[in-house]
């Protein structure tokens, strides 16, 4: 009996170290400890033993099971361990391993366009500025000298919110806003969304981005902004661009003037881009109306400035030969991805 046990207790250790798995080494309790299991079957047989041996050989069966079973306890919280450290193994990640290529997005050319702006800009003393979108009829017509009879205030070409509310038409109203707020000398720029009640097509969008600029200072004439425009043509479009000035009419200037621009696909020579005349359209300015002077509170005996406003969208398109208004508008990656 005693060999039998001792058999037994040896036979099953090595089953437990050989499990190599919790679900292995659950089946060899099983095997041994279960029902049917071995020790189980050896205490049954004690019954078929002479009574006096019986209680000695029970003590020696249980003695041993119990020891085994501490045994397997010990191989269970191994096991346990060993794949919990293979886990932690497998899960380990790399943070030094070069991983794919990345697709990063990119700035929008309006973005772009914007950014150089004001980069030149600021270069030159001045100051960006916001101003609402949501606007007062007093800061988008009237104090610009726009007269309440004046088509532009037609409700087919502003969009109204209220009678006196509208979606400005133009980042014109920040001037307004800046010279009734501050003291000359007054140097800013200010760019944002405008709005017009337009139909969507190639050149045209009910909602574009314009850039304002405005100087005011003493003694400021209309050669300060030939030169500070004809230096932004440059810097935009490069150091062979030249700028036109042709008489215009704003009612928020006096005089006004529209720049041209060289134009940059045939470079003054004439082409379909230019309709034959070598010069292409690039923003409204002119020297502030001294009425509006006036009305924002300027002295205009004392102050004079120039002001200038242009379209972010032209100037995106002619940079970057985009023939067609709405790709700057549709958010398409094959479009965008080329500005990176
Ligand atoms: N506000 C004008 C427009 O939307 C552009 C403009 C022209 C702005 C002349 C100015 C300016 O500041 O002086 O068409």
């Amino acid at each position: 009996m005693r060999e039998q046990i001792e058999k037994l207790r040896q036979e099953a250790r090595r089953a437990a170290d050989e499990a190599n798995t919790p679900a292995e080494l659950e089946n060899a309790r099983v095997h041994y400890f279960g029902k049917k299991g071995s020790f189980t079957l050896l205490l049954r047989g004690l019954g078929q033993m002479p009574p006096a041996e019986r209680p000695q050989a029970g003590q020696r069966i249980n003695e041993a099971r119990a020891e085994t079973e501490l045994w397997f306890d010990r191989r269970a919280a191994d096991l346990k361990i060993q794949e919990r450290a293979l886990k932690l193994k497998s899960e380990t990640i790399d943070v030094t391993e070069p991983r794919g290529a990345r697709k990063l997005g990119s700035l929008h050319p309006i973005s772009i366009v914007l950014n150089d702006l004001v980069d030149l800009f600021v270069g030159m003393g001045y100051e960006t500025v916001e101003g609402p979108e949501i606007e007062y009829d007093r800061y988008n017509f009237e104090l610009l000298n726009q007269p309440k009879n004046h088509p532009a205030r037609d409700a087919q070409d502003t969009f109204y919110i209220e009678d006196n509310i509208v979606l400005r038409s133009h980042t014109s109203p920040v001037q307004a806003r800046v010279m009734l707020e501050r003291k000359p000398p007054i140097r800013i720029i200010s760019a944002g969304r405008v709005y017009r009640a337009d139909e969507v097509d190639a050149t045209h969008s009910p909602v574009f981005h314009q850039l304002e600029g405005l100087y005011i200072d003493k003694r400021v004439r209309m050669s300060d902004l030939k030169g500070t425009l004809d230096i932004f043509a440059k810097r935009l479009y490069g150091a062979d661009a030249a700028t036109r000035f042709r008489p215009s009419f704003f009612p928020f200037t006096e005089p006004s003037a529209e720049v041209d621009l060289t134009c940059p696909a045939c470079k003054g020579g004439g082409c379909r881009v230019c309709k034959g005349t070598g010069w292409i359209e690039l923003l409204g300015s002119g020297m502030v109306n001294p009425k509006v002077l006036e009305m924002c509170g300027i002295d205009s005996s004392v102050y004079s400035g120039f002001a200038f406003g242009i379209g972010l969208e032209r100037v995106a398109m002619r940079r970057y030969g985009v023939s067609d208004m709405r790709w700057l508008f549709e958010g398409d990656a094959r479009l965008l991805s080329q500005f990176r």
